[in-house]
């Protein structure tokens, strides 16, 4: 029986709701489908870093590399500042385990309704730069409380950074509609955007692809008034970052929407996480939406090459969207226990 390693880190605020619904679903489905899954979970977060200064040990890294892909849940605390909480555990996931791929669907799913008046199917895939760009570690904070107080940051782009993030897209946009959509800003006064231009242009004509270059401000009303045209949409690490919080709002909730942060060499595990943060404004009380976290154990089984497992735990989530079964966040009062519960009687 093929086995899996699966770090599990449930982190913050909702994350300790939706990632035990997730894991019990991903367990069922497993052994449907003749498939062994290990979790091994890690109780780091904000708790641990309150006891002990430090969101995750030292060495969290080389346990982690160990496993056959992480799943997170997110991190967030009301009373930490989000740059002790994101750069003590996500970013150093992302980043040290190469994961420049974070990979976004946004798909409206059967039964859920999207808050646009013409209420047509949506599908395309944010592909999103996750390891440089405007997330950079250069910049910093001078003068402090002083009248000359500054604050600066470099946005950081690489030709191989921006290369492999543009062939991964191009190469999903070859086997869909072979139509690349690239997020840019050239026109302003900014010497990154230019260059994010030249090399998707070279990139995609060796990809045998078209590329249609889209300033971002209008991208983002575009993905409001035509959705439909769009496909494969290659971003870089902010730009992709808030075209996929818009995204998962036009699907029906930000509750929803699942992401890949992929290595794709597979030198180390790759990370799947929803797109939504702790929440806290609703942690606690067992509303939260599963479906994020749950679709994002979906991409990890495809990730893992257990698709007919994938497709069966995704199909069983359609299911019960179809038969009317909603969270708070998509206008419904079914809990998060209530929802799970119907996704393991399907699948
Ligand atoms: P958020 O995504 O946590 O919440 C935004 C809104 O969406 C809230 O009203 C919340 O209740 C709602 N929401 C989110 N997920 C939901 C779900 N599954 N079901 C129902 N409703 C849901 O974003 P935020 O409030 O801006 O951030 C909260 C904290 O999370 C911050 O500390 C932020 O830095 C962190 N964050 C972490 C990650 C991550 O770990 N990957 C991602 C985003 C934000
Ligand atoms: C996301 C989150 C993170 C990001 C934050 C929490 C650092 O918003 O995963 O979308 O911006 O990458
Ligand atoms: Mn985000």
């Amino acid at each position: 029986m093929p086995t899996f390693t699966i770090s599990v880190i449930p982190g913050d605020g909702i994350g300790l709701e939706v990632v035990p619904a997730a894991t019990r679903c991903l367990e069922r489905v497993a052994s449907r489908h003749g498939i062994g899954l290990v979790f091994n979970e890690h109780p780091w977060g904000s708790e641990h870093y309150l006891a002990t200064g430090r969101m995750m040990p030292t060495d969290a890294l080389d346990t982690l590399a160990a496993s056959d892909a992480v799943m997170l849940g997110a991190v967030g605390h009301p009373d930490i500042p989000d740059t002790e909480t994101l750069w003590g555990l996500l970013i150093p996931i992302r980043r040290g385990f190469q994961q420049y791929i974070n990979l976004r669907p946004v798909r409206t799913l059967p039964g859920v309704r999207g808050p646009l008046a013409n209420d047509a199917p949506i599908d395309f895939l944010i592909v999103r730069e996750n390891n440089e760009g405007e997330y950079s570690e250069i910049g910093g904070r001078l003068y402090r409380g002083s009248p000359d107080e500054i604050a600066s940051q470099l946005a950081v782009f690489t030709r191989r950074g921006v290369e492999r993030v543009t062939r991964f897209a191009a190469r999903l946009a070859h086997a869909r509609t072979g139509v690349l959509t690239s997020a840019t800003k050239s026109n302003g006064i900014i010497h990154t955007m230019p260059f994010w231009d030249e090399i998707v242009t070279e990139l995609a004509a060796d990809e045998d692809v078209q590329v249609d270059s889209v300033l971002i401000d209008a991208l983002a009303a575009r993905m409001v008034l035509k959705p439909e045209s769009l496909d494969v949409v290659v971003a870089s690490n902010l730009f992709g970052d808030i075209l996929s919080d818009l995204g998962s709002a036009l699907t029906g909730s930000i509750g929803v929407a699942p992401s890949a942060n992929l290595n794709p060499e597979r030198n180390f595990p790759s990370l799947f996480e929803p797109v939504h943060g702790s929440a806290p404004d609703i942690a606690g009380r067992g509303i939260a939406n599963p479906v994020g976290q749950i679709w994002s154990g979906v991409m990890m089984l495809e990730h893992l090459g257990a698709s007919e497992a994938a497709s069966d735990l995704m199909r069983a989530v359609e299911e019960v969207l179809s038969a009317g079964l909603a969270t708070p966040d998509l206008g419904g009062s079914t809990t998060t226990a209530e929802f799970t519960d119907a996704v393991l009687d399907a699948i």
